[in-house]
């Protein structure tokens, strides 16, 4: 048994991953105080909002570590305060985002902006500061889904986003269902489309983000090249169902992100199944587990699944698709799609080159 002293705990926290960066929490100045006595050991560790949805199991991990290692330590206090590095402004845009994830499928109809919406929603429910761009400039669905609407107004020159309350948030929401009347057909060529989004993106007073999260039109290669152009993103996630069909769309558009150099942040698979609130038996309508071997044979993370669940459509169709959050039968799904995201991409980051040391704010 060794003695807790500040520096064998500040050894012991040393080989612990910043959520966010995946590099030793010691290594940015992240351990606020280490306070060793004879029957207590209290630590502050800053993390940032970025990696918010991991903030629990970061400070579960610590409390582990240092239990394990001095069992005889009646007290383990672990306090998880912010600690920000601002985000850099991003390609000529100047979008202020940490992380840009955009969300593709091979074709409409899979739930893709439903997810798109969920993640959202996930991260800034978590603590993260997060946007939301519909880009499906054909279908706009996201204000139908979370029951935004009106025309938004600009100031200063930025359109100011529409918002949807999610905790004590207020999470930037910005669609062209916003700017086109409902139910108007748009015919877009395609610089037109390029110029809509990149509208989108750069005149919106989005505020500085952890992440912007990107629901993609389906299948078509010309948004993501146009996004590809605009800014760096830190990948992309495609939803796909179970099917064969879907499975072959899914790994086109894998394809088409891998062609403009999009990194693949993961696979979801959803209406994954269904289990019959009747019975309790499981029916695999589409079939399951396609897009995780698919995946697997992809080398892409899995992300997870969602079952086709009545209440995901009701909400969905009645502006409330946050309400996926309030009922324990459907939020651990979406949970665990949000924390596999966060912690792949600290992965990603600690396997890029460190990052220049910026003052703690
Ligand atoms: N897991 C699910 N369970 C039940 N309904 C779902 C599920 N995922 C999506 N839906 C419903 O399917 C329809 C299509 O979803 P949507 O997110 O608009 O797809 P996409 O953006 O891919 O076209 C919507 O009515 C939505 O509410
Ligand atoms: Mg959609």
């Amino acid at each position: 048994m060794s003695t807790p002293t500040a520096t064998a705990v500040t050894t012991l926290l040393a080989a612990i991953p910043d959520p966010e960066t995946g590099r030793p929490l010691t290594e940015m100045g992240q351990i606020v105080s280490v306070d060793v006595t004879a029957d207590a050991i209290r630590t502050t560790v800053g993390l940032a909002t970025h990696s918010a949805i991991l903030w629990k199991t970061t400070r579960a991990r610590i409390e582990e570590s240092l239990r394990t290692a001095f069992p005889q330590v009646a007290r383990v206090d672990v306090t998880i305060v912010p600690h920000e590095r601002p985000p850099a402004k991003l390609g000529q845009i100047g979008l202020e985002a940490k992380s840009v994830i955009a969300v593709g499928s091979g074709k409409g109809g899979v739930g893709k902006s439903t997810i798109a919406a969920s993640i959202a929603i996930g991260l800034a429910r978590a603590g993260s500061r997060t946007g939301l761009l519909d880009a499906d400039v054909y279908g706009p669905s996201v204000p139908h889904l979370l029951g935004l609407g009106g025309r938004p107004q600009i100031e200063h020159g930025k359109i100011v986003p529409m918002t949807l309350a999610v905790g004590d948030q207020s999470m930037p929401v910005m669609s062209m269902g916003f700017l086109v009347p409902p139910g108007e057909a748009v015919v877009w060529r395609g610089p037109m489309l390029h110029g809509a989004i990149t509208q989108m993106l750069r005149d919106t007073a989005w505020g500085p983000l952890d992440y912007l999260v990107i629901d993609m039109p389906p299948g078509t290669g010309d948004i993501a090249l146009t996004l590809s152009q605009a800014l760096p993103l830190s990948g992309a996630v495609v939803v796909c169902t179970p099917q064969d069909v879907a499975l072959l769309d899914a790994t086109k558009a894998i394809a088409m992100f891998r062609k403009v150099n999009i990194p693949l942040l993961g696979m979801v698979e959803n209406m994954s199944f269904f289990v019959c609130p009747d019975t309790n038996k499981r029916w695999d309508i589409f079939g399951t587990g396609g897009a995780r071997r698919t995946a697997h044979d992809l080398d892409i993370p899995f992300l997870g699944e969602v079952p086709i669940q009545i209440p995901i459509r009701e909400h969905g169709d009645a502006g409330r698709a946050a309400a996926v959050y309030d009922d324990p039968a459907s939020r651990p799904y979406f949970e665990a799609i949000c924390e596999r995201l966060v912690g792949n991409l600290a992965a990603t980051a600690a396997a890029s080159p460190p990052l220049p040391s910026l003052p703690v704010l």
